[in-house]
């Protein structure tokens, strides 16, 4: 956990020192402060640059291929709903605009009320009984209703 007054150059020294002397910390010390601070923005990206002896575009290059790596925070809980061809074949973009309306946000935005954060996935492997979400890493399927949006609502409301 992060110092409440700690500066992400701090933490980022202070993660680094963990990984200090292994080969291939970027992405340990990138998970590490995405768990830390909830995010791995600009100033997170030059503090790593500086502590690992890269170049700002070497760190920002891995940060940008890994999704999970976000600018800003994510909400407390976190829907990613599957846009792929199976789920899109069984109505999943109406779904989608049901189940944003219902939570109050866009896809690929989080609340303002920072409860929660929907974003798509492409696939999670659960094609037969689509369409599907993650919530909070768990799988939902055969999101085909209201009934199984006011489950996502309510697990998004706890
Ligand atoms: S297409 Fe949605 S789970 Fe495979």
């Amino acid at each position: 956990m992060t110092m409440i007054d700690e500066s992400i150059e701090a933490t980022v020294a202070r993660l680094a020192k963990v990984h200090a002397g292994r080969r291939g910390a970027l992405l340990p010390l990138l998970h590490d402060l995405q768990a830390a601070v909830g995010k791995v923005d600009d100033a997170a990206v030059a503090a790593i640059a500086a502590e690992l002896n890269l170049s700002r575009a070497e760190v920002h290059g891995v940060v940008s291929f890994y999704h999970d790596f976000r600018h800003v925070p994510a909400g407390r809980h976190i829907v990613k709903y599957c846009r792929a061809e199976s789920c899109q074949s069984r109505g999943g973009a109406a779904i989608e605009a049901a189940l944003a309306r219902r939570l109050d946000v866009a896809m690929g935005e989080t609340r303002a009320d920072g409860r929660v954060t929907l974003e798509p996935v492409y696939c999670l492997g659960l094609c037969a009984v689509g369409p599907n979400a993650l919530v909070d890493g768990v799988p939902v399927a055969r999101i085909d209703g209201d009934a199984a949006i006011e489950r996502i609502a309510a697990t998004v409301a706890a």
